[in-house]
């Protein structure tokens, strides 16, 4: 749709539009007053179905220091999709009343069905486990302050890799940078296939390690994550995944003098409070850097006159259903079911799961 210039996953962007973000949001950070009031008349709505503290107090921080305005809501209880509203309709209606839509749930997919029905820009805030791109525009800011690079680093991803979308995201973004993965989970919490593939295709390729201890020594960047108790089919699989990696001080002696922890927060325990004060520990900066990443974006999106991108979806394949029972398209049932081929799979347009044909 012309107008629209949606971030549903971070691919979306050029990597050119990418650096030209991370640079802003730096620039932003350096002098914010230079800025205070570039998105006057602007209103950003946010519709948050699924909790969050950073994502959306950020957003809607990062709009107000820009000079615009906020609407939104944070429990859709209180909104019309207790009746029964759908996402397109909700959609049509937002559409009409704000200039950017910044939304996170907890199915899969559904920031791109809410583009399709969108004409104006909406930004995929976390869409249940599957990504949350401006988390990784943060974690970019944060690396390029911390380490004064993208390129060639060797990053550590520990905890829930299965369920993770911080993680998911990140792991897309930097197979363009020559990155060295190092995969610390449990084989039940791996990395979801497509993104070993992905990993493989880019050249960059992965290590797998099961201990924190074993890996510690080789990281530039050790980035922790909460295992995703809301993910979990039963309570008794998130016990048994719950503080196999924690991080501690005996730990981090282990580490490079310039190593920097990061975290998407927030932590239950997997990162241990005395942690916080090592120099090394940057996930509270980090927090502070997502404001000024999603300033950036907010101020790209609401003022670029780049062509829009529409949304393009594959070949339908009516009578096939996803198997991600998360995916938006077993709620929003109009939805097209569309995949793309891969081998003998179909891959959903929505979620990325795979199905067999
Ligand atoms: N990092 C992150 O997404 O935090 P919130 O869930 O608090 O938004």
């Amino acid at each position: 749709m012309m107008g629209a210039k949606h971030l549903i996953d971070l691919g979306d962007f050029s990597q050119e539009k990418i650096k030209s973000i991370v640079e802003l949001a730096c620039k932003i950070k350096e002098n914010p007053s230079a800025y205070m009031d570039v998105c006057h008349g602007k209103i950003m709505a946010t519709l948050f179905y699924e909790p969050s503290t950073r994502t959306k107090m950020s957003f809607q921080t990062a709009m107000l220091r820009l000079g615009g305005q906020v609407i939104g809501f944070d429990n859709p209880q209180n909104t019309s999709v207790s009746k029964g509203e759908t996402l397109k309709d909700t959609i049509q209606i937002i559409s009409g009343y704000a200039d950017v839509i910044v939304m996170r749930t907890p199915t899969e997919g559904s920031a791109k069905a809410a583009a399709l029905n969108s004409p104006i820009p909406v930004i995929n805030a976390g869409d249940g486990g599957h990504l949350h791109p401006t988390q990784t525009l943060t974690d970019l800011v944060t690396m390029y302050t911390e380490k004064g690079t993208l390129h060639n680093l060797t990053i550590g991803l520990c905890g829930d890799l299965k369920y993770g979308r911080t993680v998911h995201s990140l792991i897309k973004e930097m197979c363009k940078y020559n990155t060295k993965f190092v995969l610390i989970s449990t084989k039940e919490l791996t990395v979801p296939q497509y993104l070993k593939d992905m990993m493989n295709a880019s050249g960059c390729g992965y290590e797998e390690i099961n201990t924190l201890e074993d890996a510690i020594s080789k990281l530039d960047v050790l980035y922790m994550t909460r295992i995703q108790r809301e993910r979990f089919a039963s309570l008794e699989e998130y016990e048994r995944q719950k503080n196999v990696y924690v991080l501690d001080s005996a730990k981090m002696k282990k580490a490079k003098k310039d190593m920097i922890v990061l975290h998407p927060l927030p932590r239950v325990d997997e990162i241990e409070i005395d942690v916080d004060n090592d120099p090394r520990a940057a996930y509270f900066r980090q927090a502070v850097n997502g404001m000024y990443a999603r300033m950036a974006l907010i101020l790209t999106t609401l003022t670029s006159d780049e062509e829009s991108k529409p949304i393009v979806l594959n070949r339908e394949y009516p009578s096939v259903k996803c198997s991600n029972p998360k995916c938006v398209t077993q709620t929003e049932t109009y939805l097209p079911k569309t995949f793309s081929k891969s081998g003998d799979m179909l891959v959903c347009d929505y979620c990325d799961e795979r199905v067999l044909i």
